[in-house]
């Protein structure tokens, strides 16, 4: 049975595509067979990264395959460790159904309150129609804010009873650049930026696996 990871955000443009491709590469690179679900059907953003990625010869191969339906995205799960699924810009139905389906729910956000506000009204949405909060978490994701700026953020999704992960992933042309080599952004040229996304990464992991082993128990 795969660990299930859904991507879903108000807004488009946040970051869902790159967490789900970092994720993946994150898997992968720790052992776990995983699958991207590429739910976005009109734009296929991991499809075409992935493509990007085979002809750059950048090791390890994710796997990314576009579904139509979140349905059948989900008989992957018997196949694989881990499943990512990366939904549409924009909440819809769809999101529902992602994030009835995961273990976790990513809602990446950035640290203005333009960015902030739709998120949480997500997050309200979703618990509104039975999704547990403990198992959404959001992601400080292109972030452009100073530290305060940033904590003040992270105050502001814990006052509306939200989980942040830890790390956050500022606005940078070298991560931009990375997915356009078909690179994750844990794997660009720079040291300390696939440093600083690694911590997201681990923290995504860390929250999965806390909830796992709360079912368990
Ligand atoms: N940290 C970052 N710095 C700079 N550009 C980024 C960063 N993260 C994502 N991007 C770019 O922002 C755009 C939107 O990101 P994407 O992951 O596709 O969002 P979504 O899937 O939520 O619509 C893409 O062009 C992507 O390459
Ligand atoms: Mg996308």
């Amino acid at each position: 049975m795969a660990y299930v990871i859904g991507m879903v955000s108000q807004k488009g443009g946040v970051g869902k595509s790159t967490l789900a491709r970092m994720m993946a590469r994150e898997f992968v690179t720790g052992g776990l067979s995983t699958k991207i679900a590429d739910l976005d059907t009109q734009q296929q953003t991991c499809c075409n990264w992935a493509g990007r990625r085979a002809e750059n010869g950048i090791t390890p191969e994710i796997q990314v395959q576009s579904f139509a339906s979140t349905k059948s995205a989900l008989d992957e799960i018997s196949r694989f460790d881990a499943l990512i699924l990366d939904g549409k810009p924009n909440a819809s139905d769809q999101t529902l159904e992602i994030a009835t389906a995961a273990d976790l729910v990513v809602i990446p956000t950035g640290q203005t309150v333009d960015d902030l506000h739709p998120g949480v009204v997500l997050a309200h949405n979703l618990r509104k129609k039975g999704i547990s909060p403990d198992k959404i978490a959001f992601a400080m994701f292109k972030t452009t804010g100073s530290e305060r700026e940033n904590s003040s953020a992270r105050d502001y999704i814990a006052q509306a009873g939200y989980t942040v992960l830890e790390g956050e992933v500022s606005v940078s042309t070298a991560y931009g650049s990375a997915s356009d080599q078909g690179k994750a952004i844990t794997e660009t040229s720079f040291k300390s930026l696939n440093d600083r996304a690694s911590i997201l990464a681990q923290s995504v992991i860390d929250r999965m696996v806390a909830l796992q082993e709360r079912q368990v128990a």
